[in-house]
C-alpha cells in the first residue's frame, strides 16, 4: 500500500513509500482511509523543525488529521464494517502521568506521550491502517467527506471547554463577544462553535480577498482585515496565528474578566518590544486571563464531532478549498494563497 512518509529532522524528505499492509491485530479495527487533512504541524515536520520517528525506524508515516472507513471490526467492539471513523491522534504517557492516567492525555505532565503522524508513532496518511477501537470515534455519517474537519475542530472543543472553565471562576460569567485572530481552519472552526454559543463573532486576518470575510460573514460575524478599532475590548480572544505582532496586540486588548486563548505556536528567537507593565497592569487590575491549550481528549472528539454534526454542511464544504487526489500527493503539501483547509484523498469517488 501507498504511505506519505518523512525523516524526521532532515527537510524536504517526504515521499509516497510503497509499505506493507498493517499488520493482523485481532483487537484492533482496520480502517481504509478516505482523505487526510494537511496542518501547519505537517508542513512543520516536513520542513525538519518537528516530529519523531517510530522508536528503532529512520522514518514517520505522517498525517493526523485522519477520516477513515471501517473494513473490519472485531466483534462487540462499538463499531462495524462502513462506519467513518477518526483516530485519536494523542496516546498517553506509558508512566502514566496523573493527568494521562485520568484519560486527559491533551495535559500530559511529563512530555511522554505520543502522536500518531507527529511523535513516536505513525500516522494516518496512509492507504489503510489499523485504530484501537478506544482511540476511534465515529462520525455523523451525513458529514461525509467534512468528518475530516473533525480533528481541528477538536482542538477548538478543548479550547472552549477550558474558556468555559476558566470562565465560571465567576458566578456571573456571561461574555459577549469573542475575537478570533487569523482566518483559517482553526480560527474559523473557533468562530464556527462561537457562533454556536450566540456570541457576537469578530474574526480579524490579513486577507482582504478570497473567501474568508465571505465565510465569516455567513455565520453572522464581522471580519477585520488587518486592524482592528483601538477601543474594541472583547470578552473572549482565540489566538489561533502564533504571530508575534497579533499576540502582542490581543495580550492587551481584552475586556475585564476577559480571557486569552492561545492556540497558535510560534517559533522562537524573534525577540519584540513588548510592554510588560502595560501587560501586567491591565491583567490584574481587571482580572484577565492568559492561556495556552494544545490537542484534546476523547470528550473533546465527542464534543468536536457534535459541533460539526450540527453545523450547515455547505459552510463546512468552504473550508475545504483543495482536493488533492493520491497521484498527486505533494501538492497538497504546497501552500497556495488561497488555501484554507487542503486534503489528500485516498478514494477519488469519496462524497
Ligand atoms: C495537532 C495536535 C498536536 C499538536 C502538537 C497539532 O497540529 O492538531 O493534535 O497535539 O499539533 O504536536
Amino acid at each position: 500500500m501507498k504511505a506519505v512518509t518523512v525523516l524526521p529532522g532532515t527537510p524536504a524528505s517526504v515521499q509516497l513509500d510503497e509499505r506493507p499492509e498493517p499488520q493482523a491485530a485481532p483487537d484492533m479495527l482496520l480502517v481504509q482511509a478516505i482523505a487526510l487533512g494537511v496542518c501547519g504541524t505537517d508542513r512543520e515536520i516536513i520542513s525538519g523543525a518537528y516530529g519523531w520517528a517510530p522508536p528503532g525506524k529512520d522514518r514517520l508515516i505522517l498525517g493526523h488529521e485522519s477520516l477513515g472507513r471501517v473494513m473490519k471490526a472485531p466483534a462487540g467492539c462499538g463499531f462495524s464494517e462502513g462506519d467513518l471513523v477518526v483516530g485519536i491522534v494523542r496516546r498517553p504517557d506509558p508512566v502514566p502521568c496523573s493527568s494521562c492516567a485520568v484519560g486527559e492525555w491533551d495535559m500530559c505532565r511529563n512530555g511522554l506521550y505520543t502522536e500518531h503522524g507527529i511523535k513516536s508513532v505513525d500516522g494516518y496518511g496512509a492507504e489503510r491502517f489499523r485504530l484501537a477501537p478506544d482511540y476511534t470515534v465515529k462520525v455523523d455519517p451525513s458529514l461525509g467527506m467534512l468528518g475530516v474537519l473533525l480533528e481541528p475542530s477538536t482542538i477548538l472543543a478543548k479550547a472552549w471547554d477550558h474558556i468555559d472553565r476558566i470562565g465560571h471562576r465567576t458566578r456571573s460569567w456571561s461574555p459577549r463577544t469573542v475575537l478570533v485572530t487569523g482566518a483559517g481552519p482553526v480560527g474559523l472552526l473557533a468562530a464556527l462553535m462561537g457562533r454556536q454559543r450566540d456570541l457576537e463573532i469578530h474574526v480579524l486576518d490579513l486577507a482582504d480577498t478570497g473567501p474568508k470575510p465571505d465565510l465569516v460573514r455567513d455565520l453572522g460575524g464581522t471580519y477585520h482585515a488587518r486592524t482592528l478599532a483601538d477601543d474594541f475590548a472583547p470578552d473572549i480572544i482565540i489566538e489561533c496565528t502564533g504571530a508575534l505582532p497579533v499576540l502582542a496586540d490581543v495580550m492587551k486588548r481584552v475586556g475585564s474578566d476577559g480571557i486569552v486563548c492561545l492556540t497558535g505556536v510560534s517559533s522562537s528567537g524573534h525577540p519584540l518590544p513588548f510592554d510588560f507593565g502595560t501587560f501586567n497592569r491591565r491583567a490584574v487590575l481587571n482580572n484577565t486571563v492568559t492561556f495556552g491549550s494544545v490537542n484534546a481528549n476523547r470528550a473533546h472528539y465527542e464534543a468536536g464531532a457534535a459541533a460539526l454534526a450540527k453545523a450547515d454542511r455547505q459552510w463546512l464544504s468552504r473550508l475545504i478549498t483543495r482536493r488533492v487526489p493520491l497521484e498527486k500527493w505533494h501538492e497538497a503539501f504546497e501552500r497556495r494563497p488561497e488555501d484554507i483547509k487542503v486534503i489528500l484523498q485516498f478514494e477519488a469517488d469519496a462524497t
